[in-house]
């Protein structure tokens, strides 16, 4: 899959690309790139946004800004689809991160102050994404949710069997996962459940999944 980001602030994402999962496909299964509007805006001095028509506080990020990005990477228009992280997007929930893992490439458009020029949203973008119901300062932050859920999803980013048996996995019927403990048996009093230290796997299996029915509907 091949992720491309517009953004003001490219080297926020320095910190992901150096973690895992993404860190284990960069390279193979996910190819990266970072584009700053300010590289390729017709404006003098990098300017990227303005003030908003009929007033109001802060600053909007203008359709010719990011038209003239998207031109110098695609050419007329993009084969691919184009989101913007907005607050007012349909939300990220697993299941879009499942379909956005299936493309093969994308593109996410993020801004910042007073958000985008609608005309973005409208005749630029095929999509638009918001990560939960409260606004951030920036969509960096949204755009390295989106690429973590999507990259952990790609073959070699984690274990085959953590994806498959995971919180709203197929196989946990959409449900939470149960729960996990690990060494050691006992902490003040805390004891694990007896079941996980019995070595029994046909129990443990039932078990957990019990366990994650029940919190599922709790
Ligand atoms: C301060 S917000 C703009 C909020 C906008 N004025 C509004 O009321 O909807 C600046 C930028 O941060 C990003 N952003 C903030 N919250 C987000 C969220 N929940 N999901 C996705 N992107 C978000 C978007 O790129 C947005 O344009």
């Amino acid at each position: 899959m091949r992720l491309d980001i517009f953004t003001q602030v490219p080297h926020a994402f320095a910190w992901m690309t150096e973690q895992r999962p993404l860190a284990a496909v960069l390279g193979t299964e996910l190819e990266l790139r970072l584009f700053n509007y300010r590289d390729t805006t017709p404006l003098r001095s990098g300017q990227v946004d303005d003030e908003p028509y009929g007033g109001g506080a802060g600053m909007v990020l203008r359709v010719d800004v990011v038209a003239a990005a998207l031109d110098a990477v695609y050419g007329s228009s993009p084969d691919q689809r184009v989101i913007a992280l907005t607050p007012q997007g349909r939300p990220l929930t697993q299941s879009v991160v499942e379909e956005l893992a299936a493309e093969p490439a994308l593109t996410l458009l993020s801004s910042r102050f007073e958000g985008f020029d609608e005309r973005i949203v409208t005749h630029l973008c095929s999509d638009a994404i918001s990560i939960g119901p409260y606004v951030l300062s920036g969509g960096e932050l949204p755009a390295m949710v989106l690429v973590d859920a999507v990259a952990r999803r790609l073959p070699g980013a984690i274990r085959q069997e953590s994806g498959a048996v995971e919180t709203f996995s197929a196989e946990l019927e959409g449900g939470v996962e149960f729960p996990q403990y690990t060494r050691p048996p006992e902490f003040n009093g805390w004891p694990v459940p007896d079941i996980l230290l019995s070595g029994d796997h046909a129990r443990i299996a039932t078990w957990r999944r019990e366990q994650s029915r029940e919190r599922t509907l709790s």
